[in-house]
């Protein structure tokens, strides 16, 4: 990587009224923007953070031991994926309660402290709220199983009598996200076989039914909760599950029964229009609050304008963008790129760029593939180049650093982390696994604990000496990548990560929505932020000449004169002399 100073860059004295200027030459508007708008957001998976108390899980205590690396990184807050009691069905996203920390990761006094903490270092923090459904072993779902049919405690999820004779059918033909029918029948307490209830995930997950004003009113109060001990946004899990169509009619899949949730049109139990009503409530609790408490969907639905309506302005404030996530390394992202924005801009919403969740397949595997699309699951059969796809998650870090709105980083791809896809079966934690009769190996690939130092498991996730492995074994080989080796290392994948967040940090046209194509081959993406910055990607496979007019400020690999070889990206500013 080069880089030229940031210090040298003096952004006071750019526009000539001493601030920064538009693209059509207007001073930039100083009205109130709310911080969400412009953040980078680090995605922390807890268990695969940082393990303070050596039981080979990371904790909330690992979090905070944490926070140096993310402050030297330059992240402006933090998503916390689940952190509540949970059986651990699905990762947490299997809920026992609310309004608690699980024990594994430490108490609320902890989480109170790692608020206040993060908080003091600058960084605000977004909880994880899975609210489409429960854990068996939640409160509600138990006093549900031991009531009778049709009561009020019944009535908080989807209970249903059977179809056929003897009701031994499922309700309907719903099919769930990980694999068969979207129903599991219950047993009554004389033993004999009961109602059925709806779990759209796994069925260890319970759907809540959200048409329930108790389920609507004890959300709103978990939400003042968690607002009232300082968290700075929700992330709302599986959006448009929430609510079905009434009746429960069967879904017409045209014989396809996998989950096509970025497909399905009409489905009656996927993106069904009366969601929003929902949403819009929970904007209100948020609006109770000031600081600018955000609202962040996970939506995965059939096209930008239907993400479009989660993003009313009365309603949720951003949604991940799923296309940017699971488009390959090509000249697609081009598109991508204009179809989020042109969606948006009619709704008034910034665009929210991801690379990598605790869902997908880490970014240096995919983009080390020949077929660099993304794909739930892994396959150990399918070839990677490795140091192909660390050049490219570089060149993509500055690509997505540089595009107007939020910037989602996945724990561990600021490292350049690339998937484990040869975890042993007899580990394999993820319900992907045993629900798709061991074909797909889920997303445990994606979530193997971090590496902090040393040259070998635990790579200092773990205190020294505590284990010899974490909960899902990390592979040898890893010394390299931990944090402290690439923090002492100038071309390191983590150090154009921080350089980036740094400059990102440093320059005005990034408090700004200005973004503009300069004119170039499809195979480069050129594009300014006002008329100080400047991104160029390489993606034509073959080296190219960067405009002499324009100084770089970094680049993604290091530069031998003005050209930039393929798979790399740099950011310029005119030259002034
Ligand atoms: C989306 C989460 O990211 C994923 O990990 C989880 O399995 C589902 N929602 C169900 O809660």
């Amino acid at each position: 990587m080069t880089v030229n100073e940031p210090a040298a860059i003096e952004p006071s004295t750019w526009g000539p009224l001493g601030g920064p200027r538009t693209e059509s030459g207007g001073a930039v508007d100083t009205a109130h923007r709310p911080w969400w708008r412009d953040a980078v957001v680090y995605e922390v998976y807890p268990r695969s953070f940082r393990d303070s108390d050596g039981d080979g899980e990371g904790d909330l205590d690992g979090i905070r031991a944490g926070l140096d690396h993310l402050q030297d990184l330059g992240v402006d807050a933090l998503w916390i994926a689940p952190w509540f009691p949970s059986p651990m069905a699905d990762g947490g996203y299997d809920v026992s309660d609310y309004c608690s920390i699980d024990p594994r990761y430490g108490s609320l006094e902890d989480a109170v402290a790692l608020l206040a903490e993060a908080h003091a270092r600058g960084i605000r923090v977004i909880i994880d709220m899975v609210a489409n459904h429960t854990a068996l072993d939640h409160p509600w779902f138990t006093a549900a199983l031991a009531a009778p049919e049709g009561s009020p405690e019944r009535e908080r999820f989807v209970f249903r009598d059977g179809r056929g004779p003897d009701g031994n059918e499922p309700p309907n033909n719903w099919i769930s996200a990980f694999g068969g029918p979207a129903w599991e029948r219950t047993t009554n307490p004389d033993g004999t076989p009961g109602q059925w209830y709806l779990h759209t995930f796994a069925p260890e997950q319970p759907d809540l039914n959200w048409t329930n004003e108790h389920v609507r009113t004890d959300f709103d109060g978990i939400l003042r909760f968690w607002f009232d001990r300082g968290v700075d946004g929700i992330r709302v899990d599986a959006a448009p599950a929430f609510f079905k169509t009434p009746g429960l009619p069967d879904a017409d899949y045209g014989g396809d029964l996998r989950f096509r949730s970025g497909e399905w049109v009409g489905n009656p139990h996927w993106d069904v229009d009366d969601v929003h009503d929902i949403f819009k409530r929970w904007r209100r609790v948020a609006e109770e609050y000031d600081g600018d408490r955000v609202l962040v969907a996970e939506a995965v639905v059939a096209s930008p304008e239907r993400l479009a309506r989660y993003l009313a302005p009365d309603e949720i404030h951003t949604a991940f963008n799923f296309e940017f996530l699971k488009v390959p390394w090509d000249v697609g992202l081009r598109r991508v790129i204009d179809e989020t924005r042109e969606t948006l801009a009619p709704v008034g919403a910034t665009a929210t760029w991801v690379l990598g969740s605790h869902d997908e397949l880490r970014l240096t595997t995919r983009y080390g593939r020949v077929d660099s699309s993304s794909e739930v699951g892994v396959s150990p059969d399918i070839p990677s180049d490795l140091a192909l796809g660390t050049r490219r998650v570089r060149a993509a870090a500055l690509l997505m650093l540089a595009l107007p709105g939020t910037a989602y980083i996945y724990q561990g791809d600021e490292l350049g982390l690339p998937s484990v896809d040869d975890i042993p079966e007899d580990r394999l934690q993820d319900p992907i696994w045993e629900r798709s009769g061991h074909t797909l190996r889920g997303r445990d690939a994606c979530r193997v604990p971090l590496p902090w130092h040393g040259d070998e498991p635990p790579y200092g996730f773990s205190p020294d000496g505590a284990i010899s492995q974490p909960w899902l074994p990390q592979p040898a080989g890893w010394g390299a990548l931990t944090v402290e080796a690439q923090a002492a290392d100038p071309g390191s994948t983590l150090d154009v990560h921080r350089w980036a967040l740094h400059l990102r940090r440093e320059l005005p046209a990034f408090r700004t929505d200005d973004f503009a194509w300069r004119e170039s081959p499809a195979e480069v993406l050129d594009f300014q932020r006002g008329p100080h910055l400047r991104c160029v990607v390489n993606l034509s496979g073959e080296p190219i000449t960067l405009d002499p007019e324009w100084d770089v400020l970094i680049s993604s690999v290091p530069l031998d004169g003005p050209v930039l070889e393929h798979d790399a990206a740099a950011w310029l500013t005119p030259r002034t002399s």
